[in-house]
């Protein structure tokens, strides 16, 4: 697989075609993600609503579901982007999601649509903790 000179670039541009398809017909806002595992194979996604509204998906949620089809397990970095003024970082059951393959130093990637605007990592969006290393066995 060839890299790209710009992997930030290339992961923000699958975060926006991602966006681009996603379904919000209920809030209107469209968000999408794109991950690198640490081969550098790139998955995406948008959220996807209900018109039973609990039961839609996070841009975040897809991109994991394409990962996880792939055979893929581990997360090295993400970028989610959003509209508007304000960050669109991860909910907060998002952050966990992540957690789930990815570990304390992992970058998140928050964007705008003109381009990354903050990267964090998972550390401080979800400070302490609970992930599969707590669990016996
Ligand atoms: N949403 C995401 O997909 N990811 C985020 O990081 C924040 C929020 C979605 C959920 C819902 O479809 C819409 O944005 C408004 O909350």
């Amino acid at each position: 697989m060839s890299r790209s000179a710009d992997p930030l670039a290339e992961l923000f541009a699958a975060a926006k075609a991602a966006q681009a398809n996603a379904y919000a017909p209920y809030s209107r806002f469209k968000v999408g993600a794109a991950l690198r595992t640490p081969g550098g194979a790139v998955y995406s996604g948008g959220n996807v609503e209900n018109a039973a509204y609990p039961e839609g998906v996070c841009a975040e949620t897809s991109a994991i579901s394409a990962m996880a089809r792939a055979g893929e397990r581990r997360i090295a970095e993400i970028c989610v982007v959003g509209d508007g003024e304000a960050l669109c970082t991860p909910c907060g059951g998002c952050r966990q999601r992540i957690r789930e393959f990815a570990d304390a130093a992992t970058t998140v990637h928050v964007a705008g649509p003109e381009g990354v605007r903050a990267t964090f990592r998972l550390s401080a969006l979800l400070p302490e903790s609970f992930g599969p290393g707590h669990l016996p066995g």
